[in-house]
């Protein structure tokens, strides 16, 4: 039997092994998707358990996906350019990593139709999530991307990130002005997650237009309390399981070679949130 960890603290809550175990089935394939509860100590031991032969790949969570770069053999050049790694397959002893969240972000806005070239956007949050879907639109062909974050100097950060790879791309920080007129606004920050869900990353009377794509990356609950002020301001909504699936499709192809089968991964996932 081959298996795949999850590192991370906590993970007890995740709903990954349930949407892998679940996909690993459908396929016939005997391999087991296990949490793996590792605090920061323990993360360069946790690395020589992916190194041995019966694991076939792994997950990194909060907070490790920064962290463990400097642990692995080599990163992909999209996990350099995000600066975060959340999917680590074996080779040979080796370990490498990947980051599949800008492509589970731009597969769930794909699947909703929503075309971010030349789009103003909005970005709420500047921590590891942010610069996932940051660098995702960006190659996207965003017009401006906007970040707003209770640190500026995160915000920073993450601008003159972006705008060392885009110097074409127009950026701006902390410009409250800009939400009004976004054409896609996205909540890449915690607030709002269970068990705060009556939180909002924005104030009620924060105007949204109802023309704009308002996507919150939380996926539990399915319904924050973000997406529900700006679907009464009539905007279009859309919550973090799409994201949450096609990352996690997009990381089960690297392991096993084999097109995930998304349906599978969702129902599995909904089912989990459901309980
Ligand atoms: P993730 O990997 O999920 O992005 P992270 O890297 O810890 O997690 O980033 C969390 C983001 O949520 C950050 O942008 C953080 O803002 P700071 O940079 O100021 O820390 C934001 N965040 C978390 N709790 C918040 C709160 N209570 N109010 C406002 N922003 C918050």
């Amino acid at each position: 039997m081959k298996r795949v960890f999850l590192l991370g603290h906590p993970v007890s809550h995740s709903v990954s092994p349930a949407m892998h175990n679940a996909a690993f089935r459908a396929l016939g394939l005997n391999w087991e998707y296990e949490p793996l509860e590792t605090s920061r100590e323990k993360l360069r031991e946790a690395c020589h358990r992916l190194r041995t032969d019966n694991c076939a790949g792994a997950n990194v969570t909060v907070p490790h996906k920064q962290a463990i770069m400097e642990l692995l053999d080599g990163v992909s050049e999209t996990a350099r350019t995000i600066g975060a790694v959340n999917t680590i397959t074996p080779r040979d002893g080796k370990l490498f990593g990947e980051n599949t969240d800008a492509e589970g972000f731009v597969a769930a806005l794909k699947e909703n139709h929503i075309n971010p070239r030349h789009a103003r956007v909005v970005i709420l949050g500047a921590g590891g999530a942010a610069r996932a879907v940051a660098f995702a639109l960006a190659a996207a062909g965003a017009r401006e991307i906007i970040l707003i974050n209770r640190t500026a100097s995160h915000a920073t950060e993450l601008a003159d990130r972006v705008h060392a790879r885009y110097p074409g791309l127009r950026l701006a920080i902390n410009w409250r002005e800009a939400i009004a007129d976004a054409n896609i606004l996205i909540n890449a920050t915690s607030v709002g997650m269970w068990p705060n869900i009556t939180d909002a990353p924005l104030p009620p009377e924060q105007v949204v237009s109802p023309h704009s794509v308002v996507v919150d990356l939380i996926y539990n609950p399915l319904q924050t309390r973000f997406l529900w002020d700006a679907k009464r301001a009539g905007a279009w909504t859309i919550n973090g399981l799409g994201m949450l699936v096609h990352q996690g499709a997009a990381s089960f192809k690297l392991w096993t070679g084999r097109d995930a089968p998304i349906q599978v991964m969702l129902d599995a996932a909904r089912k989990e949130l459901a309980k």
